[in-house]
């Protein structure tokens, strides 16, 4: 049977790196569902569709290029902002429930993170992580990725602080799939590790159940 570890959390938490680097460590499969989302939030721009109306989103959600997952173009704090208003339509959500469920069944095993994976995508996963860090932490973690990628114009941390605290507000406070933990997921905090300590402490908690 396939082994899934679902890594759910807030932007910035750690949960993405964690993800990566528990796929590497066991040899499983990864997905990054936040970039479906994202991917539907860059369609709906490109398209000049309204991302708060949910026959756009759809429609991008439906024609999604799985090949530009990796593109930069999905990783600016504007296509995170509307994959957070697409993300909110029940429809959307629907549209992309497949693709995971399908992705989540490769074996020998498959390592997913997002938001809902443990509560709506894959409850029966083998093992769940939820992953957290305050939101000034993360605005900062944000900053310094930014700052690095883009050295001429580093961001303004306050903004960042904000669009953090306006994205976790709608992604927990939404009527479907809200961000929260599973009943039965471990929670890991990660506002005082560095990337090494976290990896450490996440493997401790997911070891057992692999
Ligand atoms: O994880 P990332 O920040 O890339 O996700 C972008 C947005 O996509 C999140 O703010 C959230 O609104 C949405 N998302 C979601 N469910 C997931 C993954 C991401 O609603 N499983």
């Amino acid at each position: 049977m396939t082994i899934i570890i679902a890594v759910d959390g807030p932007a910035a938490s750690g949960k993405g790196t964690l993800a990566k680097k528990l796929a590497k460590h066991f040899g499983f499969h990864h997905l990054d569902s936040g970039a479906l989302y994202r991917l539907v939030g860059l369609g709906v721009a490109e398209a000049h569709g309204d991302p708060k109306k949910e026959a756009d989103a759809v429609e991008a959600a439906r024609h999604i290029d799985h090949r530009r997952a990796d593109d930069p173009a999905i990783r600016t704090a504007a296509v995170g902002m509307l994959a957070s208003i697409v993300s909110a339509h029940p429809a959307v959500r629907q549209a992309l429930l497949d693709y995971q469920r399908t992705f989540a069944k490769l074996p020998p095993g498959t390592v997913i993170d997002g938001r809902d994976i443990g509560t709506v995508v894959c409850p029966d996963a083998t093992v769940k992580l939820f992953v957290d860090a305050s939101a000034e932490v993360r605005a900062h973690r944000r900053w310094l990725e930014l700052s690095a990628a883009n050295p001429g114009d580093p961001p303004d941390e306050a903004r960042l602080l904000a669009e953090i605290q306006e994205r976790d507000a709608r992604d927990r406070t939404r009527a479907v799939a809200p961000l929260k933990p599973a009943d039965d997921a471990q929670l890991l905090d990660t506002s005082n590790l560095d990337i090494d300590a976290a990896f450490a402490a996440a493997l401790a908690l997911v070891s057992p159940a692999v």
